[in-house]
């Protein structure tokens, strides 16, 4: 049987994770980093039911192909819009795979002199891992097979669906 994660399940999840990310940050105001595009469904609502104030900036990275996963090698094609020197910055990333794009992306911030820099993802594909990287906040540990909706697509398709599917080969 396909893979499947319902509304609800994404919902009560979400509302979940919100509730101990603002348990943790109590009295402070967060940065959410979202990363594009496949994070923006989740950090919509995410930011939606934290009970702590947020701002909100975006960072789109390349892709690597298959070729160029080895190595690692990931470019920013958008920067944040502010600095996040002495703030408390959150990433928010759709999926953690092969760990890649967010091992680039905590280094890079890292270097910024943020006040505090945690991960949240909603999709946790332990078994894809290539570097070892491990996020503060995970919705759900997900099966190594190819997930659309709910931000998540192929080649750009999907992204619309209010939960998560597998992709099967045959629709
Ligand atoms: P990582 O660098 O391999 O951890 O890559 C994470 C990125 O790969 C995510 O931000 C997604 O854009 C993409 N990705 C990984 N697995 C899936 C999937 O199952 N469906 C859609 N995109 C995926
Ligand atoms: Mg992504």
């Amino acid at each position: 049987m396909a893979f499947l994660i319902t509304e609800e399940q994404i919902q009560r999840r979400v509302a979940e994770l919100a509730e101990e990310i603002s348990r943790d940050y109590e009295g402070k105001e967060v940065i959410l980093v979202g990363v594009l595009k496949g994070a923006f469904v989740f950090l919509a609502d995410l930011m939606r039911k934290l009970k702590i104030p947020s701002r909100v900036d975006f960072l789109a990275v390349s892709s690597y192909g298959k070729f160029t996963e080895s190595t690692g090698q990931v470019k920013i094609l958008k920067d944040l819009d502010y600095p996040i020197e002495n703030e408390d910055v959150l990433i928010v990333e759709d999926i953690l795979d092969t760990g890649l794009t967010l091992s680039y992306i905590y280094s890079l911030l890292k270097e910024r002199n943020p006040r505090s820099l945690k991960t949240v993802v909603l999709l946790d594909k332990p078994e894809k891992r290539v570097v070892d990287f491990k996020a503060d906040y995970v919705g759900f540990v997900v099966p190594p097979v190819f997930l659309v909706g709910y931000g998540l697509d192929a080649g750009e398709r999907f992204r619309y669906l209010p939960y998560i599917k597998e992709l099967e080969e045959n629709g």
